[in-house]
């Protein structure tokens, strides 16, 4: 077990480049399964997610090789369609190997999903798609199993824009008979992303990144070489670790259209924002305003996974702010520790309201899924103080090496194993 020391107060200032999307990586480590051939994926960030993601990868029959920010996935040896509970509990992103597994192999076997504690987190909207696409289901002793003779193209719309879903039904349909057309499809850059890899790997599908998709059914896949976008929830959580101690950033490979609504609630809390080419500056004016009210929504909505990291910030604000969260229903845990620290906040079901204090001071607090885990991390780096932030294994899940990156900005904070 291991903990991060951080003694707060210190400006973080200095250039980082973003790491690649763990929401894009995941699915398209788990599409390269029906590449049936080599795929190199450049950009590959070292994560706890990836890592499990490799060990499926490796049950399935896949060859692995990976150098640094490089992995190579030879997937023309796949034999296995079954993915075991443990694995499966480990991480709820799993959930998107069904569809491809089906694609591959015609049939799957998965234990029920797991992931951070966030909310239910239901599979619903991915299993009727698929049964709608002719694919039978059944669940026995926490698997689900599915069979087809062959996976049919059809029109899906989903009740609500479900990220996973849209995903898991692409990648079923890339080899689908016919056509797939999914209305009312998430947006989300990292779905474009996926598209992108299986359209240079043979697919074809248009539209991804608007909520209608069409996908035709083609015969195979080809291997390909690709590199993943830079992970948008990374590069906002390091400009707010800038405003939040006074301090500026240079981000390189960072992609500000993907990250509109929470540059433009910065830019309303005081910073000071210059966007250029794949490069995000922001610089402290030294004031940190409110925001009125900030409700999470689809992209390109306010993403749900910057929700906790800007509420530490608006608990060091002038004034108080209103947070709405729409997509999660458990996504306020990092509340009470937040509290521990000297934040204001009161929840009232889906609603917090931040009234913003002076200064936080430094605590032993523990992280309980990885943003809320970056939260706490960001309000240490603010406090007055020594801070202790537990349950790292939960921000590892997601950012690489926050340690490293943040101390080479003059962050005072160390990784300890106790
Ligand atoms: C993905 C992201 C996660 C992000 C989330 C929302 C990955 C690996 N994870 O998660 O970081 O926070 O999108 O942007 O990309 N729902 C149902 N039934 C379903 C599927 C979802 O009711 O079958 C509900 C969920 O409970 C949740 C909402 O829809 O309330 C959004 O979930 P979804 O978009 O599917 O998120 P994930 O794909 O799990």
């Amino acid at each position: 077990m291991n903990k991060l020391v951080i003694d707060g107060g210190v400006p973080i200032r200095g250039e980082l480049t973003v790491q690649g999307a763990k929401n894009a990586v995941l699915p398209i480590l788990a599409a390269t399964v029906i590449a049936n051939d080599e795929c190199i994926i450049h950009n590959c960030p070292a994560l706890r997610d990836v890592e499990k993601t490799d060990i499926i990868l490796e049950r399935l029959g896949c060859t692995l090789k990976r150098e640094s920010g490089t992995l190579t996935v030879d997937s023309s040896c796949v034999s296995g369609c079954r993915i075991d509970e443990k694995l499966m509990r480990e991480m709820r992103s799993s959930i998107i190997f069904l569809g491809a597994i089906l694609a591959a192999c015609g049939r799957a076997e998965v234990g029920m999903p797991g992931g951070c504690p966030i909310g239910m987190r239901p599979i619903d909207l991915h299993l009727k798609a698929l049964k709608k696409m002719g694919v039978d289901v059944s669940e026995e002793h926490g698997y689900l199993k599915c069979e087809c003779a062959a996976i049919k193209g059809c029109d899906i719309h989903l009740d609500f824009p479900s990220v996973g879903a849209t995903e898991n039904i692409m990648l079923a349909a890339v080899k689908a008979q016919g056509t797939t057309v999914i209305t009312n499809a998430a947006r989300e850059p990292e779905i474009y992303d996926l598209a992108c890899f299986l359209n240079m790997a043979g697919a074809r599908i248009r539209g991804a990144g608007s909520s209608v998709i069409v996908i035709d059914g083609v015969e195979r896949l080809h291997g390909v070489e690709y590199r993943i976008m830079p992970d948008r929830i990374v590069a906002q959580t390091y400009l707010i670790a800038a405003m939040m101690t006074g301090g500026e950033m240079h981000l390189k490979d960072a992609e500000a259209a993907h990250m509109r609504a929470a540059l433009s609630a910065l830019s309303e809390m005081g910073a000071d924002i210059r966007i250029g080419k794949r490069e995000v500056d922001i610089r402290s004016t030294g004031k940190i305003n409110s925001i009125h009210i900030l409700r999470t929504m689809p992209y390109p909505g306010f993403p749900t996974d910057i929700q906790s990291p800007f509420m530490a910030l608006a608990a060091i604000a002038d004034g108080t702010s209103v947070f709405v969260e729409n997509i999660f229903e458990n996504r306020f845990r990092h509340v009470g520790e937040l509290s521990r620290m000297g934040a204001d906040i009161k929840v009232e079901g889906r609603s917090a309201v931040v009234r913003g204090v002076k200064q936080l001071c430094g605590a032993n607090v523990e992280a309980c899924e990885l943003r809320g885990g970056a939260a706490l991390v960001l309000a240490a780096l603010a406090a007055e103080g020594r801070s202790t932030v537990s349950g790292t294994e939960y921000i590892d899940r997601g950012y690489e090496d926050i340690e490293g990156r943040l101390a080479l900005c003059g962050a005072r904070i160390r990784r300890v194993w106790v």
